[in-house]
């Protein structure tokens, strides 16, 4: 299963890994122990791990709309300091990479990352996703801050796995 995460995140995650917000994440601290970059990447790795579980009972996940949604969820809180309180960046952070994904996907999945990125903090923010693939977000998103927070292991484990699907310096874009 691995391997064919791997492959669906290359393909379909390619306009956010290949630009120069996400090689930002990668540089910006979260969850103490992690970055943005590396949290993305780990919230997408296990709401693939969901989707495939959801498969088995015949629930249908749109994996190109969870690559992106889930690579998107957390650029807003790029440049964190300009949030005036942990409250607002809670708050807003959501909105903004909700906003940014537009430019990343592709205009029949735009609703569905939209709603996976603006309700991924549910049930911190009251409102729900609207979407199967908001849900599975919102478990991924609190699976892997878990694991990053807590389990130094398994984050080394997932940091070795993401830098298969990291590209190269040579090869961002920098239109984006
Ligand atoms: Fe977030
Ligand atoms: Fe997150």
């Amino acid at each position: 299963m691995q391997s064919e995460n791997i492959y669906n995140i290359e393909k379909y995650g390619k306009p956010v890994l290949n630009s120069l917000k996400f090689r930002e994440a990668l540089e910006q601290c979260h969850h103490h122990s992690s970055t943005v970059g590396m949290h993305s990447l780990n919230v997408t790795f296990v709401a693939l791990g969901i989707g495939y579980l959801l498969d088995k009972f015949h629930i249908r996940t749109n994996t190109r709309a969870l690559v992106i949604g889930c690579l998107c969820h957390d650029l807003g809180i790029l440049d964190r300091e300009r949030f005036p309180s942990n409250s607002s960046m809670c708050r807003l952070h959501p909105i903004e990479s909700a906003d940014l994904s537009v430019f990343f996907s592709d205009p029949e999945d735009r609703e569905r990352v939209y709603d996976i990125c603006r309700h991924h903090m549910f049930p911190l923010m009251a409102t729900p996703p609207k979407t199967t693939e908001g849900w599975v977000i919102t478990v991924a998103d609190k699976v892997s801050a878990v694991g990053e927070r807590m389990l130094p292991p398994v984050r080394r484990m997932w940091e070795r796995r993401n830098l298969r699907v990291i590209p190269t310096e040579t090869t961002y874009n920098t239109a984006a």
